[in-house]
């Protein structure tokens, strides 16, 4: 596996390469989640390919006062595991050699990142957008790989590529979760031993939610409206917010049909979770 840490040995080998690569974007502290991204990858790329994982705990994503700082980085544990995962190419640069001090350009979407987590999350997806872009830039993959856990950044991304027209393929890995449906998160490592177990009411929450459209329910405020009863009876819980919108467009939808999906956001004690599941 070949270590880059500096943008102009990536540009050089990209240029050099020049047979692209399948790419999966993370910010480290790589778990069964990322794992999946990978293995996915390795297919798409087929044998002989390449396959690169970045790692860039991207400080234009973070908010003011959000946690940058404490974000996990184990860096020798993340190295291993891209290893034994059979990754060809591990990006890593520092936030210095990512960014010009004075830089001025940004990459903005700006639809579909207004509500859902945009509207609490000023900026966020500005970061998410701009990151991304460099990282295509620099790597020029065939394909990128990316989790259905951050739906709406899934959503973005493929805006980002269709109206910026970047020859990649994006593909959608489905969420991986633990054996009690919880999904698996950089930031579950927050989490106590009490608040890991009241962290279940996400998915608890979207599969009764599920349930309940597959019983005839179909309007999303009275939808809602039993999740957040549902979430309220977990003493930890505090609800950012839950929305049924169009798995496509994000809008929100006024009866729930094929293609809507239920996302939420919940903070557990400090910790802000995010899940989502189609209803229908
Ligand atoms: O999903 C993530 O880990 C990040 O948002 C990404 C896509 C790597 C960009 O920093």
């Amino acid at each position: 596996m070949k270590i880059i840490e500096t943008l102009s040995e990536m540009q050089a080998h990209s240029r050099a390469d020049g047979k692209g690569c399948v790419l999966v974007p993370t910010m480290g502290a790589l778990h069964r989640g990322h794992l999946e991204l990978i293995r996915v990858a390795r297919e798409r790329a087929g044998s002989g390919g390449e396959v690169a994982v970045s790692i860039f705990v991207n400080p234009l994503q973070f908010e003011p006062g959000a946690d940058l700082e404490k974000y996990p980085r184990p860096r020798q544990q993340d190295e291993e595991a891209c290893r034994a995962a059979g990754v060809t190419v591990l990006f890593r640069p520092t936030a210095n050699e990512m960014y010009f001090a004075d830089r001025s350009v940004f990459v903005e979407e700006t639809k579909l990142s207004n509500g859902l987590c945009g509207a609490s999350r000023p900026g966020h997806f500005r970061g998410v957008c701009t990151v991304v872009t460099k990282l295509f830039n620099l790597l020029q993959p065939d394909a990128a790989v990316f989790g259905e856990k951050d739906y709406q950044q899934l959503a973005i991304v493929r805006r980002l590529v269709r109206d910026l027209n970047f020859a990649i393929e994006i593909i959608a890995v489905p969420t991986v979760r633990d054996a009690d449906g919880l999904a698996l998160s950089s930031r579950n490592q927050y989490l106590s031993t009490s608040e890991r177990t009241e962290a279940t009411v996400l998915f608890r929450t979207l599969q009764r939610s599920k349930e309940h459209v597959q019983h005839g329910e179909t309007s999303p405020e009275k939808l809602v409206s039993l999740a957040r009863q549902m979430t309220a009876e977990t003493k930890g819980a505090r609800v950012e917010y839950i929305s049924i919108v169009d798995g496509a467009t994000l809008e929100p939808v006024k009866q729930v049909r094929a293609n809507a999906v239920m996302l939420l956001a919940v903070f557990i004690g400090k910790t802000r979770l995010i899940d989502n599941l189609r209803l229908a």
